[in-house]
């Protein structure tokens, strides 16, 4: 397969970036997203041009590293998925590929399509986390978690901190992301000894790293690799009006 990618390419943080012209010809249908770019940075390496800068890792959908846009949608069109699960034969031979980063205020570019992310590890630096001692591995059954609890708990859990709700939503709301890390914690009983100050902690963070408000567009849930639903920032949100209840209660 052929294709004609326009690759967004900037030095740095401080210079202006532009769209930049590439061909991928001889390209496999079988081929992933970022294998496609691997085999044009091979070619612009062997042409002596600098090649293309893009974050991955684990190219299989669980780390959350590969923020890409693809065609105005973050990872692309192949949704649920992330970019490093998307596949060249879901495309046209001879399509016109646009690539960007992902947009969003405060993930500023570190270069051509790499971001920095790092708010989202300050948000969970603020509070998401149970800081007991954890010790050696307790019994299994020691602490019951009722099935419910335990399946809202690993459906939060599953948010892989890729960032594409923020990068999807017209406002860089980083809702489902918060939403999905507080209802985690919150649904299970070892989470709740900082159930109150972590909520107030991680939406204080979120506020201060410059992301807007969620105003229901429902764009975070349409791009999510992970399938959050967006149902988990109506639990924020009664998460949120319960901890300042509490916290004036106790005042
Ligand atoms: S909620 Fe979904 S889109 Fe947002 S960071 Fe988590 S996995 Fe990525
Ligand atoms: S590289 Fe890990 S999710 Fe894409």
């Amino acid at each position: 397969m052929n294709f004609k990618l326009k690759i967004w390419r900037q030095q740095d943080r401080q210079s202006k970036g532009r769209l930049v012209k590439y061909e991928a010809t001889d390209i496999s249908p079988s081929a992933s997203f970022l294998e496609m770019l691997d085999i044009v940075n091979d070619r612009l390496l062997l042409r002596g041009d600098e090649p293309i800068a893009f974050d991955s890792d684990c190219r299989e959908g669980i780390c959350g590293t590969c923020a890409l846009t693809i065609n105005g949608e973050a990872h692309g069109s192949d949704h649920p998925g992330a970019a490093c699960e998307l596949y060249m034969r879901k495309f046209r031979d001879g399509d016109t590929i646009i690539v960007e980063p992902f947009r969003v205020r405060a993930f500023p570019i570190v270069k051509d399509l790499v971001v920095d992310r790092g708010a989202l590890d300050r948000i969970v630096q603020a509070g998401g986390f149970v800081s007991a001692r954890a010790g050696s591995a307790p019994e299994a059954n020691s602490i019951l978690v009722p099935k419910h609890d335990a399946d809202i708990a690993m459906e939060a859990a599953a948010c892989i901190g890729c960032g594409a709700c923020a990068a999807a939503c017209p406002n860089a709301s980083a809702m489902l992301f918060t939403a999905a890390k507080v209802s985690h914690l919150a649904s299970l009983p070892q989470g709740h000894p900082e159930r109150t100050s972590r909520v107030l902690k991680m939406v204080n963070a979120m506020d201060a790293e410059g992301f807007g408000n969620c105003t229901n567009t429902y764009e975070c849930e349409a791009v999510c690799p992970a399938e959050i639903s967006a149902s988990f920032i109506a639990k924020l949100n009664r998460e949120y009006v319960r901890a300042n209840w509490q916290q004036r209660a106790s005042e």
